[in-house]
């Protein structure tokens, strides 16, 4: 398949699942909120899209060179920057502390693995303790509401879908858990953000 021929079918194939993801979210909202069935669908959604990784390869998404680093590419954002779907791509092993989103969250597994831990809502509290351990990988994903806190820690390279109810951009005012202090403190997320959405035919206006 030429490159353009990839472009043009990912961009349908990630238009089809936003258009699906858009309409759980939307069902939830008029029920007063998005919850954990809502998310779960979203999840199921979105290991489908990310069985085809061919449109997904580190050719057209590729990680960063340097150890620790992170890209986060831009793939669909509704108008609203309410509804947003990245690729983070790692090349070399990453990790985050404990830390919230304020908005759900949604990662999917595609190629590599990155082990979850998840600690629920805790973030105005003391240490967080964690309740239970995910690794995930191709298959796998994990969904988070609003003040559900994880950490994540990357071995080697991966590749994952994260899917937020806001743009990473407008994710202020989040909180991590600082070891060394015992503290929560402000959140300074340092994946580099790439933005990816389709130019080409195949890309749809509202994504
Ligand atoms: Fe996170």
């Amino acid at each position: 398949m030429s490159n353009t021929d990839r472009a043009v079918e990912r961009a349908a194939a990630v238009a089809d699942a936003m258009d699906d993801i858009a309409r759980v979210d939307a069902h939830c909202r008029e029920r007063g909120g998005i919850d954990r069935t809502g998310l779960e669908r979203i999840k199921e959604r979105l290991l489908r899209l990310a069985e085809r990784d061919d449109l997904f390869s580190d050719e057209d998404f590729p990680p960063p060179q340097a150890a620790g680093a992170s890209i986060s590419y831009r793939i669909a954002q509704n108008d609203d920057e309410e509804l947003a779907l990245y690729i983070q791509s790692v090349g070399n092993g990453t990790s985050a502390p404990p830390h919230e989103h304020r908005t759900w969250a949604v990662i999917v597994g595609m190629r590599g693995r990155e082990l979850n831990r998840l600690y629920g809502p805790c973030a105005s509290s003391g240490e967080p303790q964690v309740q239970h351990e995910v690794a995930v990988e191709r298959g796998t994903g994990v969904t988070m509401l609003s003040d559900d806190v994880h950490s994540i820690q990357i071995e080697g390279a991966a590749t994952n879908f994260h899917c937020y109810g806001l743009a990473l951009e407008r994710l202020d005012g989040r909180l991590f858990w600082h070891a060394r202090t015992a503290q929560w403190q402000p959140f300074i997320d340092d994946s580099q953000i790439v933005e990816a959405r389709p130019t080409a035919p195949g890309g749809r206006a509202n994504w």
